[in-house]
């Protein structure tokens, strides 16, 4: 028998020139004075422009909030929310990848329930609905526009924050494939890495279920096909399309059952350094496969098999070391660095950094239960 699950997901609008639609949403939505968040890696490559003219032709007025970094911190989210009440707005829309869509999450939640970011973290903490909020993703990785979490860094103590609650799953997600044609290829490796470690630690979480499965795998297979070629040909809107979707696919998955060790310990990688969050996942994905294989062998060996393992289901030493190697293959055809080491992290850090780990939020459904120790061994080993 089924176990009962909930299943949160937004509306999306999925497919080329849905980004113009945004003026007509923000209007559906009542919004009159929106609070444009983004950031200026994004406001450089002219993906605004359209956004902009859309929500012109619906005579709303629009502020923009672009001082957002990677990693976003809690003093930025502050920020956006100052402005958004100075400017009396009342709504938001979020344009970029996970780190402008994060942030407009926090500055919804604090212009509408008062108080400090830092007041919201953990599970379903947040007790008024936010704002109305539009998210455009213009990346195909972190699924932040279709997601129940957001990740905030606390300054003071280092950590990322995870904010989870289906009260910052936005009223619309309008997914264009097009906006990801500005995107160089290792921000596409990055991100499409992320995309395939929420899929993966998804489809062996705890808390997974049949539902969220076929969305982890359907973006596995994605994922698989279409990383590599949409590398290697980066303005073919049809690879494009495809990662776009198994972006979105991960979300649904990883949004309703959470995710594991790899997202724990690249949490504590990107609070603690600041280090950037799709490479630390893509680092780390092989080397937790290795510790957690054996309590979730059937699972692992679908995703082997997607890989292209041909050999005896029943030999899980064969498939474990083909999909390891496979991970680590990808890495390295996609070009991304070696070890965390290489990234950024100072071997005296790794102890904090383990600590740290243990308790995030994302470590209690990894399907094997790791101790400080075990943390640290795996950063060794990524190291
Ligand atoms: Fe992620």
């Amino acid at each position: 028998m089924a176990t009962l699950r909930r299943i949160v997901i937004p509306e999306f609008m999925f497919g080329l020139d849905a980004i113009d639609q945004c003026g007509n949403y923000a209007s559906n939505l009542g919004a009159k004075n929106v609070l444009l968040v983004t950031d200026r890696g994004v406001s450089e490559t002219g993906l605004i422009e359209p956004i902009v003219n859309s929500l012109m032709s619906y005579d709303i007025n629009f502020n923009i909030f672009d001082n957002v970094t990677p990693n976003p911190k809690d003093y930025e989210v502050m920020e956006g929310s100052e402005l958004f009440l100075r400017k009396k707005c009342d709504s938001v829309v979020a344009v970029g990848g996970g780190s402008p869509i994060d942030c407009a999450k926090g500055i919804a939640i604090v212009s509408s329930n008062g108080g400090h970011i830092r007041d919201y973290e953990g599970v379903d903490m947040i007790p008024e609905p936010i704002v109305p909020m539009i998210c455009i993703p213009t990346t195909s990785g972190t699924s932040a526009d279709v997601s129940q979490f957001a990740i905030i860094t606390n300054t003071e103590e280092k950590y990322k924050m995870a904010i989870i609650s289906k009260m910052v799953v936005p009223d619309i997600a309008l997914i264009d494939p097009q906006t990801l044609l500005t995107m160089d290829s290792s921000l596409t490796a990055a991100t499409g890495m992320d995309a395939l470690t929420h899929a993966i630690e998804a489809y062996v979480s705890k808390a997974s279920s049949d539902y969220t499965d076929m969305h982890a795998l359907d973006a596995v297979r994605l994922i698989k096909k279409n990383l590599e070629l949409c590398i290697n040909d980066l303005g073919n809107i049809e690879y494009r399309t495809n990662m776009m979707r198994a972006s979105l696919e991960a979300g649904v998955a990883f949004s309703n059952a959470s995710l594991g060790a790899v997202h724990a310990m690249a949490h504590s990688l990107g609070g603690l350094l600041d280090l950037p969050h799709g490479e630390c996942n893509a680092v780390l994905l092989p080397h937790v496969i290795r510790h957690n294989f054996i309590n979730s062998p059937d699972k692992y060996m679908n995703i082997a098999k997607i890989f292209g393992f041909s050999g005896d289901i029943l030999d899980l030493e064969s498939g474990k070391k083909f999909l390891i190697e496979s991970i680590f293959n990808l890495n390295s055809n996609i070009g991304i660095k070696k070890g965390i080491g290489e990234l950024g992290a100072g071997i005296n850090d790794l102890k904090q950094l383990s600590e740290k780990s243990v308790n995030d939020p994302c470590m209690i459904t990894n399907p094997k239960e790791l101790d400080a120790y075990e943390v640290s061994k795996i950063y060794k080993e990524s190291y």
